[in-house]
Protein backbone atom coordinates (compact mmCIF):
# COMPACT_ATOMS: atom_id res chain seq x y z
CA UNK A 1 0.00 0.00 0.00
CA UNK A 2 1.46 3.40 -1.08
CA UNK A 3 -0.61 5.50 1.81
CA UNK A 4 -0.93 9.37 0.74
CA UNK A 5 -3.84 9.66 3.26
CA UNK A 6 -1.72 11.30 5.69
CA UNK A 7 -3.85 14.37 6.30
CA UNK A 8 -6.28 12.34 7.14
CA UNK A 9 -4.30 10.42 9.85
CA UNK A 10 -0.52 9.73 9.51
CA UNK A 11 0.61 6.04 8.76
CA UNK A 12 3.00 4.69 9.61
CA UNK A 13 4.00 6.14 12.92
CA UNK A 14 7.40 5.86 13.91
CA UNK A 15 8.71 2.89 15.95
CA UNK A 16 8.80 5.61 19.09
CA UNK A 17 5.24 6.02 18.74
CA UNK A 18 4.36 2.55 19.17
CA UNK A 19 6.71 1.46 21.73
CA UNK A 20 5.72 4.18 23.82
CA UNK A 21 2.11 3.78 23.31
CA UNK A 22 2.17 -0.25 24.10
CA UNK A 23 4.45 0.69 27.08
CA UNK A 24 1.93 3.02 29.39
CA UNK A 25 -0.60 0.62 28.43
CA UNK A 26 1.55 -2.43 30.00
CA UNK A 27 2.80 -0.53 32.87
CA UNK A 28 0.76 0.02 36.16
CA UNK A 29 -1.82 2.70 35.21
CA UNK A 30 -1.24 6.39 36.42
CA UNK A 31 -3.69 9.22 36.25
CA UNK A 32 -3.42 13.24 35.90
CA UNK A 33 -3.70 13.42 40.37
CA UNK A 34 -4.55 9.72 40.90
CA UNK A 35 -1.00 8.74 42.07
CA UNK A 36 1.64 6.61 40.10
CA UNK A 37 5.12 7.08 40.22
CA UNK A 38 7.78 9.78 39.35
CA UNK A 39 7.57 10.12 35.20
CA UNK A 40 4.29 8.91 35.13
CA UNK A 41 0.57 10.36 35.35
CA UNK A 42 1.52 14.62 36.10
CA UNK A 43 4.91 14.58 34.85
CA UNK A 44 4.22 12.84 32.26
CA UNK A 45 1.21 14.67 30.62
CA UNK A 46 3.51 17.96 31.64
CA UNK A 47 6.43 16.42 29.78
CA UNK A 48 3.98 16.07 26.42
CA UNK A 49 3.14 19.94 27.47
CA UNK A 50 6.43 21.36 27.44
CA UNK A 51 6.97 19.48 23.69
CA UNK A 52 3.84 20.77 22.39
CA UNK A 53 4.96 24.21 23.68
CA UNK A 54 7.79 23.73 21.33
CA UNK A 55 6.60 22.66 18.48
CA UNK A 56 3.47 25.04 18.58
CA UNK A 57 5.60 28.23 19.73
CA UNK A 58 3.44 28.46 23.17
CA UNK A 59 5.65 29.25 26.17
CA UNK A 60 2.93 29.50 29.15
CA UNK A 61 2.74 25.03 28.60
CA UNK A 62 0.47 25.12 31.73
CA UNK A 63 -2.07 26.37 29.24
CA UNK A 64 -2.20 23.77 26.70
CA UNK A 65 -5.21 21.26 27.32
CA UNK A 66 -5.48 17.81 26.24
CA UNK A 67 -8.72 17.47 24.33
CA UNK A 68 -9.93 13.91 21.98
CA UNK A 69 -8.50 15.82 19.11
CA UNK A 70 -9.56 18.97 16.90
CA UNK A 71 -12.98 18.54 16.81
CA UNK A 72 -12.95 18.00 20.71
CA UNK A 73 -11.11 21.46 20.59
CA UNK A 74 -12.60 23.37 18.35
CA UNK A 75 -15.73 22.61 20.78
CA UNK A 76 -14.39 23.63 23.91
CA UNK A 77 -13.20 26.55 22.56
CA UNK A 78 -15.93 28.26 20.79
CA UNK A 79 -17.89 27.05 24.02
CA UNK A 80 -15.43 28.53 26.40
CA UNK A 81 -14.35 31.98 24.78
CA UNK A 82 -16.71 35.09 25.50
CA UNK A 83 -18.28 34.48 22.34
CA UNK A 84 -21.91 35.20 23.42
CA UNK A 85 -24.22 36.97 21.51
CA UNK A 86 -20.79 38.54 19.05
CA UNK A 87 -20.48 38.42 15.79
CA UNK A 88 -17.51 36.00 14.26
CA UNK A 89 -15.42 36.15 11.55
CA UNK A 90 -14.77 32.61 10.06
CA UNK A 91 -12.36 31.72 6.58
CA UNK A 92 -13.92 29.95 3.54
CA UNK A 93 -11.20 27.62 4.19
CA UNK A 94 -12.42 26.27 7.47
CA UNK A 95 -13.06 22.96 8.15
CA UNK A 96 -16.42 21.53 9.51
CA UNK A 97 -15.01 20.79 12.90
CA UNK A 98 -14.66 24.88 13.45
CA UNK A 99 -17.97 25.55 11.33
CA UNK A 100 -20.56 23.14 12.37
CA UNK A 101 -19.83 24.11 16.34
CA UNK A 102 -19.72 27.85 15.09
CA UNK A 103 -23.13 27.37 13.47
CA UNK A 104 -24.89 24.77 16.13
CA UNK A 105 -23.87 26.05 19.46
CA UNK A 106 -26.21 29.33 18.63
CA UNK A 107 -26.96 30.40 22.17
CA UNK A 108 -22.45 30.87 22.55
CA UNK A 109 -22.56 32.45 18.81
CA UNK A 110 -24.20 35.39 17.68
CA UNK A 111 -23.89 35.79 13.73
CA UNK A 112 -20.98 33.86 11.74
CA UNK A 113 -19.42 35.64 8.37
CA UNK A 114 -17.66 34.08 6.10
CA UNK A 115 -14.05 35.90 4.95
CA UNK A 116 -14.40 34.71 1.36
CA UNK A 117 -10.63 33.38 -0.11
CA UNK A 118 -9.02 33.70 -3.26
CA UNK A 119 -8.58 30.62 -6.46
CA UNK A 120 -6.13 29.11 -4.31
CA UNK A 121 -7.63 29.09 -0.97
CA UNK A 122 -5.35 32.17 0.38
CA UNK A 123 -7.12 34.59 2.96
CA UNK A 124 -5.61 38.15 2.49
CA UNK A 125 -5.48 40.42 6.06
CA UNK A 126 -6.67 42.97 3.97
CA UNK A 127 -10.06 41.39 3.54
CA UNK A 128 -10.48 39.98 6.67
CA UNK A 129 -9.65 43.69 8.15
CA UNK A 130 -12.59 44.80 5.74
CA UNK A 131 -14.77 43.00 7.81
CA UNK A 132 -13.85 43.37 11.08
CA UNK A 133 -16.04 45.42 13.20
CA UNK A 134 -16.46 46.90 17.10
CA UNK A 135 -19.14 44.09 17.01
CA UNK A 136 -16.52 41.14 16.13
CA UNK A 137 -15.63 38.85 19.39
CA UNK A 138 -13.02 36.33 17.45
CA UNK A 139 -11.61 35.44 13.87
CA UNK A 140 -11.45 31.60 12.99
CA UNK A 141 -8.39 31.07 10.86
CA UNK A 142 -7.07 27.35 9.18
CA UNK A 143 -3.50 27.82 8.99
CA UNK A 144 -3.21 25.47 6.45
CA UNK A 145 -5.73 24.13 4.19
CA UNK A 146 -6.92 20.49 4.62
CA UNK A 147 -7.55 20.79 0.41
CA UNK A 148 -5.24 22.92 -1.13
CA UNK A 149 -2.49 22.88 1.52
CA UNK A 150 -2.36 26.34 1.56
CA UNK A 151 -0.95 28.73 4.51
CA UNK A 152 -2.14 31.88 5.61
CA UNK A 153 -0.33 34.56 7.32
CA UNK A 154 -1.43 34.44 10.51
CA UNK A 155 0.18 37.38 12.43
CA UNK A 156 -1.33 39.55 9.78
CA UNK A 157 -4.72 38.25 10.30
CA UNK A 158 -3.78 38.34 14.50
CA UNK A 159 -2.88 42.26 13.81
CA UNK A 160 -5.76 43.34 11.86
CA UNK A 161 -8.37 40.90 14.56
CA UNK A 162 -6.83 43.30 17.61
CA UNK A 163 -6.79 46.22 16.04
CA UNK A 164 -10.51 45.15 16.50
CA UNK A 165 -10.61 44.01 19.75
CA UNK A 166 -11.49 40.26 18.58
CA UNK A 167 -9.49 37.68 19.60
CA UNK A 168 -7.73 35.32 17.20
CA UNK A 169 -8.79 31.75 16.78
CA UNK A 170 -6.02 29.62 14.89
CA UNK A 171 -6.79 25.70 13.89
CA UNK A 172 -3.18 24.27 13.31
CA UNK A 173 -4.66 20.81 12.74
CA UNK A 174 -2.93 20.48 9.32
CA UNK A 175 -0.28 22.22 10.24
CA UNK A 176 1.16 21.22 13.52
CA UNK A 177 4.35 19.38 13.21
CA UNK A 178 4.71 19.42 9.50
CA UNK A 179 5.22 23.75 9.13
CA UNK A 180 7.08 26.15 11.76
CA UNK A 181 4.27 27.58 14.55
CA UNK A 182 5.11 30.55 16.27
CA UNK A 183 1.61 31.51 18.36
CA UNK A 184 3.53 33.69 20.97
CA UNK A 185 5.03 35.77 18.59
CA UNK A 186 2.11 35.59 15.79
CA UNK A 187 -0.34 36.80 18.94
CA UNK A 188 -2.73 33.63 18.73
CA UNK A 189 -5.41 34.17 21.23
CA UNK A 190 -6.30 30.11 20.99
CA UNK A 191 -5.42 27.49 18.70
CA UNK A 192 -6.35 23.94 18.38
CA UNK A 193 -4.83 20.90 17.03
CA UNK A 194 -5.05 17.53 16.59
CA UNK A 195 -2.59 14.19 17.58
CA UNK A 196 -2.70 11.30 15.18
CA UNK A 197 -1.60 13.82 11.86
CA UNK A 198 1.77 15.56 12.03
CA UNK A 199 2.05 15.51 15.32
CA UNK A 200 2.20 11.12 14.78
CA UNK A 201 0.04 10.39 17.84
CA UNK A 202 -2.93 8.36 17.86
CA UNK A 203 -6.46 8.84 16.57
CA UNK A 204 -8.51 10.22 20.19
CA UNK A 205 -5.67 12.53 20.82
CA UNK A 206 -5.19 16.09 20.63
CA UNK A 207 -5.45 19.58 22.45
CA UNK A 208 -5.74 23.17 22.70
CA UNK A 209 -3.85 26.31 24.15
CA UNK A 210 -5.64 29.23 25.56
CA UNK A 211 -3.77 32.28 25.69
CA UNK A 212 -3.37 33.73 29.36
CA UNK A 213 -5.33 36.37 29.99
CA UNK A 214 -8.22 35.79 27.49
CA UNK A 215 -11.35 34.97 29.97
CA UNK A 216 -12.22 31.04 29.62
CA UNK A 217 -15.03 28.72 30.93
CA UNK A 218 -15.04 25.00 30.40
CA UNK A 219 -17.46 22.96 28.87
CA UNK A 220 -16.98 19.88 30.99
CA UNK A 221 -16.95 19.33 34.28
CA UNK A 222 -15.95 15.96 35.92
CA UNK A 223 -13.73 14.31 38.71
CA UNK A 224 -10.03 15.78 38.53
CA UNK A 225 -8.34 13.48 41.33
CA UNK A 226 -7.96 16.14 43.67
CA UNK A 227 -10.07 18.86 45.80
CA UNK A 228 -13.16 16.13 45.74
CA UNK A 229 -15.18 18.06 48.36
CA UNK A 230 -15.36 21.30 46.04
CA UNK A 231 -18.28 20.83 43.74
CA UNK A 232 -18.79 24.79 42.13
CA UNK A 233 -16.44 26.79 40.49
CA UNK A 234 -15.88 30.65 40.26
CA UNK A 235 -14.74 32.34 36.69
CA UNK A 236 -11.12 32.43 36.35
CA UNK A 237 -10.64 28.68 38.45
CA UNK A 238 -11.77 26.25 36.75
CA UNK A 239 -9.88 22.85 35.71
CA UNK A 240 -10.01 22.08 32.13
CA UNK A 241 -8.98 18.11 31.87
CA UNK A 242 -11.98 16.71 34.30
CA UNK A 243 -12.18 12.88 33.98
CA UNK A 244 -9.90 9.74 33.69
CA UNK A 245 -7.46 11.18 30.83
CA UNK A 246 -6.10 9.09 27.39
CA UNK A 247 -2.36 8.19 29.30
CA UNK A 248 -1.48 5.63 26.49
CA UNK A 249 -2.64 8.07 23.87
CA UNK A 250 -1.07 11.48 25.68
CA UNK A 251 2.21 8.62 25.72
CA UNK A 252 2.11 8.08 22.42
CA UNK A 253 1.75 11.68 21.17
CA UNK A 254 4.42 12.51 23.76
CA UNK A 255 6.56 10.36 21.72
CA UNK A 256 5.88 11.62 18.33
CA UNK A 257 6.04 15.70 19.30
CA UNK A 258 9.61 14.22 20.62
CA UNK A 259 10.30 12.37 16.90
CA UNK A 260 8.71 15.85 15.03
CA UNK A 261 11.04 17.97 17.12
CA UNK A 262 14.46 15.54 16.71
CA UNK A 263 13.69 15.61 12.70
CA UNK A 264 13.13 19.14 12.98
CA UNK A 265 10.27 20.87 11.82
CA UNK A 266 11.59 23.00 9.29
CA UNK A 267 13.51 19.73 7.67
CA UNK A 268 9.83 18.20 7.75
CA UNK A 269 7.98 21.11 6.05
CA UNK A 270 10.88 21.18 3.71
CA UNK A 271 11.26 17.33 2.85
CA UNK A 272 6.83 17.25 2.49
CA UNK A 273 7.65 20.38 0.04
CA UNK A 274 10.23 18.82 -2.00
CA UNK A 275 7.70 15.50 -2.29
CA UNK A 276 5.03 17.86 -3.48
CA UNK A 277 6.71 19.88 -5.69
CA UNK A 278 8.22 16.41 -7.44
CA UNK A 279 4.66 15.55 -7.38
CA UNK A 280 3.29 18.65 -9.13
CA UNK A 281 5.64 18.24 -11.63
CA UNK A 282 4.93 15.18 -12.64
CA UNK A 283 1.28 15.46 -12.93
CA UNK A 284 1.25 19.08 -14.72
CA UNK A 285 2.41 17.54 -17.85
CA UNK A 286 -0.53 15.09 -17.86
CA UNK A 287 -2.77 17.16 -19.68
CA UNK A 288 -6.16 15.83 -18.27
CA UNK A 289 -5.28 16.42 -14.92
CA UNK A 290 -5.78 20.21 -13.38
CA UNK A 291 -4.09 21.13 -10.15
CA UNK A 292 -5.11 23.45 -7.33
CA UNK A 293 -3.58 25.79 -4.88
CA UNK A 294 -0.77 27.62 -6.08
CA UNK A 295 3.11 26.12 -6.69
CA UNK A 296 4.51 28.46 -3.66
CA UNK A 297 5.91 26.58 -0.66
CA UNK A 298 2.50 25.06 1.04
CA UNK A 299 1.18 22.52 3.56
CA UNK A 300 2.00 18.49 2.99
CA UNK A 301 -1.60 18.48 0.94
CA UNK A 302 -2.38 19.06 -3.30
CA UNK A 303 -5.38 18.70 -4.66
CA UNK A 304 -6.21 17.67 -8.33
CA UNK A 305 -8.76 16.28 -10.69
CA UNK A 306 -8.87 14.28 -13.99
CA UNK A 307 -11.06 16.14 -16.50
CA UNK A 308 -14.28 13.21 -17.40
CA UNK A 309 -13.43 11.32 -13.79
CA UNK A 310 -15.19 11.88 -10.44
CA UNK A 311 -12.53 12.54 -7.88
CA UNK A 312 -14.35 9.27 -6.34
CA UNK A 313 -13.73 7.40 -9.26
CA UNK A 314 -10.05 8.22 -9.72
CA UNK A 315 -9.41 7.36 -5.83
CA UNK A 316 -11.32 4.46 -6.08
CA UNK A 317 -9.57 3.33 -9.39
CA UNK A 318 -6.42 4.29 -7.97
CA UNK A 319 -6.60 2.14 -5.08
CA UNK A 320 -7.67 -0.95 -6.54
CA UNK A 321 -5.91 -1.08 -9.45
CA UNK A 322 -2.75 0.20 -8.36
CA UNK A 323 -2.73 -0.11 -4.38
CA UNK A 324 -2.50 3.87 -3.69
CA UNK A 325 -4.62 5.27 -1.00
CA UNK A 326 -5.81 9.09 -1.01
CA UNK A 327 -8.88 10.42 -0.37
CA UNK A 328 -11.59 11.98 -2.61
CA UNK A 329 -14.56 14.67 -1.98
CA UNK A 330 -15.10 17.37 -0.22
CA UNK A 331 -12.68 16.71 2.92
CA UNK A 332 -15.16 18.07 5.63
CA UNK A 333 -14.35 21.83 3.96
CA UNK A 334 -17.53 22.46 1.87
CA UNK A 335 -16.82 26.09 1.72
CA UNK A 336 -13.78 26.39 0.20
CA UNK A 337 -14.38 24.30 -3.30
CA UNK A 338 -16.66 27.29 -4.46
CA UNK A 339 -13.57 29.82 -4.65
CA UNK A 340 -11.55 27.06 -6.12
CA UNK A 341 -14.30 25.31 -8.51
CA UNK A 342 -14.83 21.97 -7.50
CA UNK A 343 -18.01 22.05 -5.54
CA UNK A 344 -20.05 19.79 -8.15
CA UNK A 345 -17.40 16.89 -7.24
CA UNK A 346 -14.51 18.22 -4.88
CA UNK A 347 -10.60 16.59 -5.66
CA UNK A 348 -8.71 13.82 -5.23
CA UNK A 349 -6.58 14.94 -2.16
CA UNK A 350 -2.86 13.54 -1.93
CA UNK A 351 -1.15 13.95 1.20
CA UNK A 352 1.96 12.94 2.74
CA UNK A 353 4.40 12.98 5.53
CA UNK A 354 8.21 12.63 6.65
CA UNK A 355 7.67 9.13 6.34
CA UNK A 356 6.96 9.05 2.20
CA UNK A 357 9.19 9.07 -0.50
CA UNK A 358 10.09 10.19 -4.19
CA UNK A 359 9.35 6.62 -5.23
CA UNK A 360 5.74 6.77 -4.51
CA UNK A 361 5.56 9.85 -5.59
CA UNK A 362 6.69 8.72 -8.86
CA UNK A 363 4.14 5.51 -8.90
CA UNK A 364 1.48 8.12 -8.40
CA UNK A 365 2.31 9.97 -11.60
CA UNK A 366 2.94 6.76 -13.44
CA UNK A 367 -0.97 5.47 -12.06
CA UNK A 368 -2.35 8.77 -12.96
CA UNK A 369 -0.86 8.67 -16.59
CA UNK A 370 -1.92 5.28 -16.90
CA UNK A 371 -5.74 6.16 -15.70
CA UNK A 372 -5.12 9.14 -18.52
CA UNK A 373 -4.29 7.27 -21.09
CA UNK A 374 -6.98 4.54 -20.75
CA UNK A 375 -9.18 7.57 -20.89
CA UNK A 376 -8.55 8.82 -24.30
CA UNK A 377 -8.14 5.22 -25.36
CA UNK A 378 -11.58 5.04 -24.55
CA UNK A 379 -12.51 8.41 -26.34
CA UNK A 380 -10.66 7.48 -29.56
CA UNK A 381 -12.42 4.33 -29.63
CA UNK A 382 -15.81 6.21 -28.99
CA UNK A 383 -14.56 8.86 -31.62
C1 LIG B 1 -8.10 21.68 9.08
C2 LIG B 1 -8.70 20.64 9.98
N1 LIG B 1 -9.26 21.01 11.13
C3 LIG B 1 -9.79 20.12 11.98
C4 LIG B 1 -9.78 18.77 11.70
C5 LIG B 1 -10.42 17.79 12.68
O1 LIG B 1 -9.49 16.96 13.26
P1 LIG B 1 -9.98 15.69 14.15
O2 LIG B 1 -10.76 14.81 13.20
O3 LIG B 1 -8.74 15.06 14.62
O4 LIG B 1 -10.85 16.19 15.23
C6 LIG B 1 -9.21 18.33 10.52
C7 LIG B 1 -9.22 16.88 10.19
O5 LIG B 1 -9.15 16.45 9.09
C8 LIG B 1 -8.66 19.28 9.63
O6 LIG B 1 -8.10 18.92 8.48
Amino acid sequence: MVYLNQAATTWPKPPCVLEAHASALAAVPAGQFRGGAPGQGRDAMDECRNLLGRILGVSDTGNIFFSSGATDSANAVIYGLPLKGGRVLATQTEHNSILRPLMNLKDRVGRVDIVPCGASGRVDAETVEAMLDADTAAVFLNHCSNVTGVIQDVGAVAQAAHRHGALLVLDAAQSAGCIPIEADAWGVDALIFTGHKGLFGVQGTGGYYVRKGVPFSPYRYGGTGRDSRRLTYEAGDYEYEPGTQNQPGIAALAAGAAYVLREGVEQIARKEQALLERLRRGLEALERVRLYGDSGPGGPVLSFTIDGLKPADAAYMLEGAFGIRVRAGLHCAPLIHRAIGTDAWGTVRVSVSNMNTEAEMDCLIEAVRQICSGMEAVHADRG
